[in-house]
């Protein structure tokens, strides 16, 4: 097997670090996010063919900056610098970072001159730059190799211990030829060969797995989710014999939901499916609640109860496989933020399964990697592309108490909303789309009759990371299809409306 090549990049903490960390990869390179107090000897760990250093928001020059253990410089590895990384590299090698008369930031006009990291691109061009101090002085052994008009030092190079600096942020979009640069930076400086490929990665993985599975029972909660449904299908290809899957129906799925992860585990990929269904319970329980956090907490407690009587059936098993994917696991980012909804996950099933160990064949992949993992093994589009659904379901898109009654009421409704904005080919536009039914009633009229009914609002958001989003602009006419086909053909629904709001301020759900 062909030895797994890595880049080590490092977190600054800049708004960029996932980012940088995901373009390598697309250029078919593996690499990993460490923070920046990593030690050399950890990152040396690695055994990288690359370095990089990301942004960052603090100044290199202050006293509480972030710095790096100065052993990294001399691994003998490369080293890439971009904007902070830049700077901490220039301040750690003899030069001198200080506050700049005009910041730079947005698009900026840059001169490279020639050097390797600029292979094959015009001498000049446009990069985006986002910075308030910048590099004075470089060390005895680099070079300037790339300038602007307020920044005289926009690239350095030290070709002799392959470390080099960039200003600018080749990993956005807005930096023509960014992309360039980073992979001249893999191929030409650190020799990469490429190994990184989602095709390389299943037959490894399968190969790897049949081994550790062999002859052992592994148990997977499938939510019908695009990580858990991969997690499926590559553990069903590795050791069919010994997987079973177990799917809760909580009874808060959307219309033809259960069938349809039936269909494709169960008929489709021969899977031993073990569906609970459970939906009554979880009705009786959340009866008398319509706080969204209480909700939240009933819904996570009972899956947990549901699954461990599950669990007890089968018994003892071996492994406990998850869905874990990279972005849950990363070891980064500086400082904690506020719970804002407390997120239903599986986390609380290691406490309910006998188990002797867990299983998470997808924890070094991004969820596009996760994506492209499904369609080798043949998932089909439905599943792998499906966009978010949140673990309590339509418990929290029922404002206030929920009933079987509106439950179904919502389901109709969310349907048709997907149906149309998939005519009208939105549905690869669109991050995420879905309806939410309020408990207010309002008056309205159909034919010669008044009606008193509740009022439906339609929510579709792009998105990158959930953290923040913004609204979709859907074309008048689709949603005013949308609008008539819902009070139409959706009993109890006499009013519908947008909702324009991005998060922040507001959150995606309404609960
Ligand atoms: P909010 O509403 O916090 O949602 O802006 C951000 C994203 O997370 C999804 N979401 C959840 N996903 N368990 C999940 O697995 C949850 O409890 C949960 N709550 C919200 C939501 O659909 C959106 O994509």
């Amino acid at each position: 097997m062909e030895e797994r090549e890595t880049v080590v990049v490092v977190d600054f903490g800049g708004q960029y670090s996932q980012l940088i960390c995901r373009r390598v990869r697309d250029m078919n390179v593996y690499s990993v996010l460490v923070p920046c107090t990593a030690s050399a000897e950890k990152i040396k760990s690695y055994d990288p063919i690359g370095i990089i250093f990301t942004g960052g928001p603090l100044s290199a020059f202050a006293d509480f900056a972030y710095k790096i253990d100065k052993e990294v410089f001399s691994l003998g590895v490369p080293i890439l610098g971009i904007c902070y990384g830049m700077q901490i590299t220039a301040q750690s090698l003899g030069g001198n970072v200080v506050p700049a008369k005009v910041g730079e930031y947005g698009k900026v006009e840059i001169e490279y001159d020639e050097h390797p990291l600029f292979d094959g691109i015009d001498k000049k061009g446009h990069v985006w730059m986002s910075h308030q101090d910048f590099v004075e002085s470089i060390g005895k052994d680099f070079k300037v190799v790339a300038h602007t008009k307020n920044t005289p030092i926009a690239a350095m190079a030290n070709d002799k211990k392959k470390i080099y600096g960039l200003q600018f942020h080749p990993e956005v979009v807005h930096s023509e030829n960014g992309l360039k640069i980073m992979h001249n930076f893999l191929y030409t400086i650190c020799k990469a060969k490429g190994n990184w490929t989602m095709n390389n990665f299943v037959s490894e993985k399968v190969a790897e797995l049949k081994e550790k599975l062999k002859g052992k029972k592994t148990l997977l909660a499938l939510s019908g989710g695009v990580d858990s449904s991969v997690c499926a299908a590559l553990l069903q290809k590795a050791c069919p014999e010994g997987l079973i899957c177990v799917f809760v129906d909580h009874g808060l799925l959307r219309k033809n939901e259960r069938e349809e992860v039936e269909k494709v585990f169960r008929d489709q990929f021969d899977i031993n499916l073990i569906t609970a269904d459970a939906s009554n319970i979880f009705l009786k329980k959340l009866k008398h609640h319509k706080d969204p956090e209480k909700k939240r907490k009933i819904i996570g407690k009972q899956f947990i109860k549901v699954f461990e009587k599950e669990a007890k059936k089968i018994g003892k098993v071996d492994f406990l496989a998850q869905g874990t994917i990279y972005p849950d696991v990363v070891e980064s980012g500086i400082g904690k933020s506020a719970v804002i909804k407390s997120h239903h996950n599986v986390g609380g099933l290691p406490s309910v399964v006998d188990f002797d160990e867990i299983v998470e064949p997808l924890r070094d992949l991004y969820k596009d990697e996760v994506r492209k993992v499904g369609f080798e093994l043949g998932l089909p589009e439905n599943i792998v592309m499906r966009q978010p659904f949140p673990g309590p379901g339509l418990a929290i898109r029922v404002i206030g108490k929920i009933t079987k009654e509106k439950l179904d009421i919502l389901r109709d409704a969310d349907y048709i909303f997907r149906e149309e904005i998939a005519k009208a080919k939105l549905d690869k536009d669109i991050w995420q789309y879905f309806a939410v039914l309020t408990d207010i009633k309002s008056v309205g009229v159909m034919g010669d009759h008044r009606t008193y009914d509740y009022t439906l609002v339609l929510r579709a958001v792009n998105s990158v990371d959930a953290m923040t989003a913004d609204w979709y602009k859907i074309p008048h006419k689709i949603l005013d299809i949308c609008s008539n086909r819902i009070v139409n053909e959706v009993k109890n629904i006499n009013r519908v409306v947008y909702d324009i709001t991005s998060k922040p301020p507001a959150t995606i759900e309404w609960e």
